[in-house]
């Protein structure tokens, strides 16, 4: 295979590689030793919400088959598991009693990672809040910002010594915006303003969950995952690349500049006008108590067009499954970019990864342009590494195929391919490219 990724570039020694996966989109067992629902059981029972109808209620069954998936984790020869905990699994109301047989569950499994060598990266937010606390408001309510931060701690007291690393929330854009302004994803609504809101109570309970977890002895790293990408006006016209300007200031600076800067970009807020957020003395220093690191996802480049017509596939760039451009420089060009803008802790890249119309024929699933895509963007961050930018991880997304929200079990983003019939999984040949890339990683060292 011809690969772009030389076999001889040497990653750093400490450089930690992983694959990744989230709570509601493997579990299953959604329903089962006490769990209480999320916003995401109760927007798949939504007619038309899911394009296969499906729901969570299986998905991976992973609940029931932790062991071998992560001896498959194991068989990969990773450094680190990133995970989700859902937290209606362990606090079935948001807050109030604990759910203990909630908590073993994720107890066994960070043991059962550490017993194989492999280290707990945990994520704390992937996205299903209690519906419980939807009712009372969910992140539009600054209430649950507390519950948040509650909810942190309670797991710092089970987890905290054994895990290496905490998230605090995975893509607050997509929690804000597709959750809240464009009604896409759970819990469907659609309004900016409330989006906004969302947004800086997503970032508040980061600030204020960091203090609370540091406070209390956490010896994990802390940080947040956030979706950027380099976003590109579809032309040179002014009014395209004025659209830029907003959608970058949307997606990147108005998480970064809080974060790293303890503001609000200006140009943002008079673009949101009466829907800037309502915020308190305090909230913005909160959000940018410092991070131990920062977790990005990367999957494409954003390409702006003021009269929303640019359609990717145009430029001639190869798509994914998920209609997304293959656009490995996009990530090299981000990574130096939050360098030289902001001043970022380590990088780790927490998700990278494509779905394709992978088929598992007579126990094999000759993914190739997985590996490709696969190869491009480790060598997108090689690249960034040699230029300078402190890149300490990479983590492949995901592990398994699983349920892609809205796309339901239709996008296969594993590395191990699952068949939802019989739950049997199968290493795609991405999965064997990987393991030996990882191994060739570890003669070097
Ligand atoms: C990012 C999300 O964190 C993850 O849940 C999702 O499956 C991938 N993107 C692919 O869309």
């Amino acid at each position: 295979m011809d690969l772009p990724v030389d076999p001889l570039h040497r990653f750093p020694e400490d450089f930690v590689w992983g694959v990744a996966t989230s709570a509601f989109q493997i579990e299953g067992s959604a329903r089962a030793d006490g769990k209480g629902p999320s916003i995401w059981d109760r927007f798949c029972e939504r007619p038309g919400a899911i394009a296969d109808g499906s729901h969570g209620e299986v998905a991976c069954d992973h609940v029931q088959r932790w062991r071998e998936d992560l001896d498959l984790v194991a068989a990969l020869g990773v450094d680190a598991y990133r995970f989700s905990v859902s937290w209606p699994r362990v606090q079935p109301q948001g807050q109030g009693a604990w759910n203990d047989r909630g908590l073993d569950f994720y107890e066994r499994l960070v043991d059962g990672l550490l017993a194989r060598g492999v280290r707990p990266y945990l994520t704390l937010n992937h996205w299903d809040l209690p519906d419980a606390l939807q009712q009372r408001g969910g992140w539009a309510a600054r209430d649950t910002v507390h519950r948040f931060v509650d909810y942190a701690l309670g797991l710092q007291a089970r987890l905290g010594d054994r895990v290496a690393a905490i998230t605090t929330h995975n893509e607050p854009w997509v929690i804000a915006t597709l959750g809240h302004e464009w009604g896409s994803f759970a819990p469907g609504l659609k309004d900016r303003a409330t989006a906004v809101q969302v947004s800086h109570h997503l970032l508040l309970s980061h600030g204020l969950a960091l203090q609370a977890l540091r406070a209390a002895g956490c010896r994990a790293r802390l940080g947040i995952v956030l979706n950027l990408a380099p976003v590109h006006a579809a032309t040179r016209s002014a009014a395209d690349r004025v659209q830029a300007r907003i959608d970058d200031g949307r997606l990147v600076r108005w998480y970064m500049d809080p974060l790293f800067h303890g503001r609000y970009p200006d140009d943002v807020l008079e673009h949101l006008g009466a829907d800037a957020p309502r915020t308190e003395p305090g909230d913005l220093a909160a959000i940018a108590t410092p991070m131990d690191f920062l977790g990005i996802n990367y999957y494409s480049r954003s390409v702006a067009s003021a009269d929303g017509s640019w359609q990717a596939g145009r430029s001639g760039l190869a798509l994914t499954d998920m209609g997304w451009e293959v656009y490995p420089t996009g990530l090299t060009e981000l990574l130096l970019r939050l360098h030289r803008d902001w001043p970022v802790p380590p990088l780790y890249v927490k998700e990278n990864g494509a779905a394709f119309r992978d088929e598992c024929v007579d126990g094999r699933v000759h993914d190739a342009e997985r590996v490709a895509y696969l190869a491009a963007h480790i060598a997108a961050v090689g690249a960034a590494l040699a230029a300078g930018v402190p890149v300490a991880g990479y983590m492949v997304w995901s592990l398994l195929d699983n349920f892609e929200w809205t796309s339901g079990y239709a996008k296969r983003f594993g590395l191990v391919h699952v068949d939802y019939a019989t739950q049997r999984r199968t290493l795609k040949d991405s999965a064997r490219w990987y393991r030996d890339f990882l191994r060739r990683q570890r003669a070097l060292r």
